[in-house]
């Protein structure tokens, strides 16, 4: 935090722990013993006594032993206190522990083909969890995806389908890279190759004219990495335009815009978070959703 923040912290926690022990004192000094305060409530009277010793002792108690746990855990602001103890440094050690204990259950699977994995019900167990815990708020807790987070359960695969390629997915993350062609093509261009990408999937509503001429601009510019037929590439991430899956929606407008301003779906890396062990498991749970 800032240091005026931390100035702000320090100083109101110490102030208030002084402003406790003085109303305590006050308390002790102002009351007097054996006499009323003079309120009356509906007949009952209030000695003015002090607090009882116990209690007040007990006060004092929480008052030390606050300042104690200040000194020596970090409460006030910055400063760190003297045990070294940081929330970071906790859960590192918890996660230590974790790893310590249950790494070698998921390690045992690490020499299985992911293919053979994708069979093996403690796995799909394990890997259920792990895809409700890591994956489910971007491709949905069955795996169905949604607008721009692709459906794993279908036969459509951006990036390649092979076991050790879904591991390389998970691991290292992905880019899509589909450029914007706004720059490139003009309007009545891209009207033409939105038309023509619709006749790809054989959609009734196509205008064949303008698809016709649509063609010559997906050769040229599109072909490289959606393939001459529009089959999709899974080295570039490009994917199948002649089939009914649409990552970013299929009506016209929608898959016009993908052309004119670009899409770049983006996958996190898991490596760190999870470690190869896990990826391992979790590919072979996604390998088993779409068999
Ligand atoms: C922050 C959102 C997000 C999270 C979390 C996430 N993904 Fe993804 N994932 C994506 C996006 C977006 C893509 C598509 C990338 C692209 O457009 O090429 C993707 C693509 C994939 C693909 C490739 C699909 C294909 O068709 O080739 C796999 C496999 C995958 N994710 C698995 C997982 C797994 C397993 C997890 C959990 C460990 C996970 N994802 C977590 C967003 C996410
Ligand atoms: C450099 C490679 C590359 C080129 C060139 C390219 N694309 Fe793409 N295209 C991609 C990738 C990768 C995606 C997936 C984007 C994502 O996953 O976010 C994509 C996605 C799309 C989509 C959305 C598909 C869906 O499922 O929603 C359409 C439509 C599309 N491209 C059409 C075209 C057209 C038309 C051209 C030529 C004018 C073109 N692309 C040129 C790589 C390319």
């Amino acid at each position: 935090m800032s240091s005026a923040v931390s100035w702000f912290v320090t100083i109101a926690t110490l102030v208030s722990l002084l402003v406790f022990f003085l109303i305590l004192q006050l308390n002790k000094s102002v009351s007097r013993p054996g006499q009323t305060t003079g309120h009356d409530y509906d007949g009952i009277q209030e000695y003015d006594n002090p607090l009882p010793a116990w209690w007040y002792w007990g006060f004092m108690f929480t008052i030390v032993f606050g300042i104690g746990y200040l000194i020596y855990y970090p409460g006030l602001g910055n400063y760190k206190g003297v045990s070294g103890w940081t929330q970071v440094g906790q859960l590192e050690a918890d996660q230590k522990e974790a790893d310590d204990k249950y790494g070698p259950i998921f390690a045992q699977y690490r020499s299985v083909p992911v293919e053979e994995l994708a069979t093996n019900p403690a796995a799909l167990k394990m890997g259920h969890r792990m895809f409700i815990n890591n994956c489910s708020v971007c491709h949905g807790a069955t795996g169905e995806g949604s607008f721009g987070f692709p459906n794993l359960t279908d036969s459509e695969w951006l990036w390649g389908s092979e076991g050790a390629t879904i591991e390389t997915t998970i691991i290292g993350g992905r880019k899509a890279a589909m450029p914007a062609w706004e720059g490139v093509l003009n309007d009545s261009q891209i009207t033409e190759v939105t038309e023509y990408v619709l006749s790809m999937s054989a959609r009734p509503d196509v205008d064949q004219a303008l698809a016709d001429k649509g063609q010559q601009h997906f050769m040229t510019f599109c072909a490289a990495c959606h393939g001459p037929e529009g089959k999709g590439q899974t080295m570039f991430g490009a994917p199948d335009l002649t089939n009914d899956i649409w990552l970013y929606g299929n009506s016209r407008s929608r898959i016009e815009y993908a052309i004119k301003k670009g899409r770049n779906g983006e996958m996190p890396a898991f490596a760190n978070k999870l470690g190869e062990d896990k990826v391992h498991i979790l590919a072979a749970y996604v390998k088993s959703l779409s068999q």
